[in-house]
């Protein structure tokens, strides 16, 4: 490739700082967004920035995620920005500590296990695990009293609680769910503190809590493997979920998974899904809750399609559940404003270039040189927050989802894609494709595997809370915080709300 680049090897601008090895690592750590739209007015839509070292740049906008998210892996590579502090957490010879063709087969065997089958159970398990928590937890004291007064839950601590038990009792089985109120909490928050910004920055400090993730990893993978060798030899029943469904899958070199793998499988999966999760269900449980006429309509929605004669409600199908407009533009809302992975990063393989027209429309005809060494980052919530695609991105709409006639024309500006069509992006239209600008779950080969999950888990999740509370804010709507490696609502963060009548 070296010999076709022009001799002029201009790098993109670097954004000014003061210290050398911090650089802007403050203001891009407390305000992604603001320090991107600031960038772009002074440097255009791809300039470097020096974060603790580290040589960042950064293409935004539509054309910058199609560049970075539909660039070759051996160019723009996953592993080489993640597995520090992924394979600390995740373990040995999955996901990014592994090449990038073996971890293609493992997302393919996690992908066929998340079947509609599979996704029909999950329904009424999410339910249950739903109203046990509110019937059960001492935050919900209020609720169970069947109290008619206005009581309060943080939306974080609630609504992580809520998807773990969620995830575990689906796609970890009922060996570790059972386990989860007893050894497993302690174990996985321990493990859980090896996902902070802090890890990412220097995976192996002397600290205790690196210490506690790595126990804790080697606790967790030692009761998976201790479950699949009982489960292998016949001591305890073979049982049709995911890890069955591992057990079973062989490589396309023949090579059966071994069971370290399969629990390294399950770990990955149940972290790749519990920030993401539980942040969406918290950021849409707190727009719900400021609009409390939301609230009713998705309330109302549940009475249409599910109500019984008595108040109560019968259970969702699962292709019932694919079919409710409000619920629906709820999670894509939610997920257009605070797409819980802000920054996707690549290692840069190769010297790679770059036209500076998608740096600017006024400057075509020249290209930049993004070197090797240096990382990439394509950046979902500034375009899904840029002023020039979406009309007032800092309004929660959900029209921009449900109505084609009325705000979603009016709201989302068309944009013209790299073949001049017009593509549209309400209603529907946005694609999956890398040149979107809407990609919470990201694009191409790194593409999230688990949002049919995600929009299943949230859905039945936001609506047993909704079939069972009146809710409304208290305070302002909470801010972002940034520091942690997820974007999460700022504290205070409470849900206030009320059992219905109606509330079993
Ligand atoms: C990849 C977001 C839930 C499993 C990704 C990526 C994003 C994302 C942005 C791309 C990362 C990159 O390109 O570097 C989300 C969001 C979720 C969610 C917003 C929930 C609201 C889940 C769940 C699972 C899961 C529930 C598991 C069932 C994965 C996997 C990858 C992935 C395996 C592939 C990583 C790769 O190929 O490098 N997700 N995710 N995610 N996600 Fe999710």
């Amino acid at each position: 490739l070296n010999q076709f680049l022009p001799k002029d090897r201009t790098r993109p601008p670097v954004v000014f700082h003061w210290f050398p090895f911090i650089g802007s690592a403050i203001h891009y750590g407390m305000d992604p967004l603001g320090f991107f739209l600031s960038c772009r007015e002074k440097y255009g839509n791809v300039f470097t920035f020096i974060l603790l070292g580290r040589k960042v740049t950064v293409a935004l906008g539509a054309a910058g995620n199609n560049f970075i998210l539909g660039g070759k892996s051996n160019v723009f590579n996953a592993e080489d920005a993640y597995t520090h502090f992924t394979t600390p957490v995740f373990g040995k010879d999955v996901v990014y500590d592994c090449p990038n063709d073996k971890f293609m087969e493992q997302k393919k065997f996690i992908k066929y296990s998340l079947t509609g089958d599979r996704f029909r159970e999950y329904v009424g398990m999410i339910t249950e695990e739903v109203e046990g928590f509110i019937k059960k937890d001492e935050t919900f004291a209020a609720y169970q009293a069947n109290s008619k007064e206005w009581a309060k839950f943080d939306a974080v601590e609630t609504l992580s609680q809520i998807t773990i038990l969620t995830a575990a009792r689906t796609l970890q089985g009922k060996e570790v769910r059972d386990n989860l109120d007893k050894t497993f909490a302690h174990l996985y928050s321990d493990l859980d503190g090896g996902f902070k910004p802090i890890n990412f920055l220097f995976p192996n400090l002397p600290l205790e809590s690196y210490r506690a993730r790595d126990r804790a990893h080697k606790k967790i993978a030692d009761f998976y493997i201790d479950i699949i060798q009982k489960r292998k030899s016949g001591t305890t029943e073979n049982v049709d979920d995911v890890m069955g469904y591992l057990m079973q899958q062989k490589y396309r070199n023949g090579q059966q998974i071994p069971d370290h793998e399969v629990a390294h499988m399950l770990i990955a999966l149940l972290m790749a899904g519990q920030h993401t999760s539980s942040a969406t269900g918290a950021w849409a449980t707190l727009h719900i809750a400021e609009n409390p006429e939301l609230v009713e309509v998705m309330y109302a929605e549940q009475v249409k399609h599910f109500g019984n004669p008595d108040g109560s409600f019968r259970e969702m199908t699962f292709e019932e559940m694919r079919d409710l407009p409000v619920l629906d533009a709820v999670i894509r809302e939610t997920l257009r404003m605070h797409p819980p992975i802000h920054s996707i990063m690549r290692g840069v393989r190769e010297d790679v270039p770059v036209p500076t027209s998608l740096a600017s429309p006024d400057k075509e005809g020249g290209v930049y040189i993004i070197p090797k060494g240096n990382y990439t980052l394509a950046s979902p919530i500034m375009s899904q927050m840029d002023p020039s695609i979406w009309v007032h991105p800092e309004r929660f709409e959900t029209a921009r989802w449900t109505d084609p006639e009325g705000f979603a024309k009016q709201a989302l500006r068309t944009y013209d894609d790299k073949d001049g069509e017009k593509i549209d992006f309400g209603f529907g239209l946005v694609s999956k494709g890398t040149e979107s600008p809407y990609q919470p779950f990201g694009a191409g080969r790194h593409r999230c595997i688990g949002e049919q999950f995600a929009y299943l888990q949230l859905g039945v999740v936001l609506t047993t809370l909704v079939r069972h509370l009146e809710m409304k804010l208290g305070a302002p709507f909470p801010g972002n915080d940034y520091t942690t490696m997820i974007t999460m609502p700022l504290a205070p963060r409470d849900v206030y709300y009320r059992r219905r009548p109606t509330a079993v």
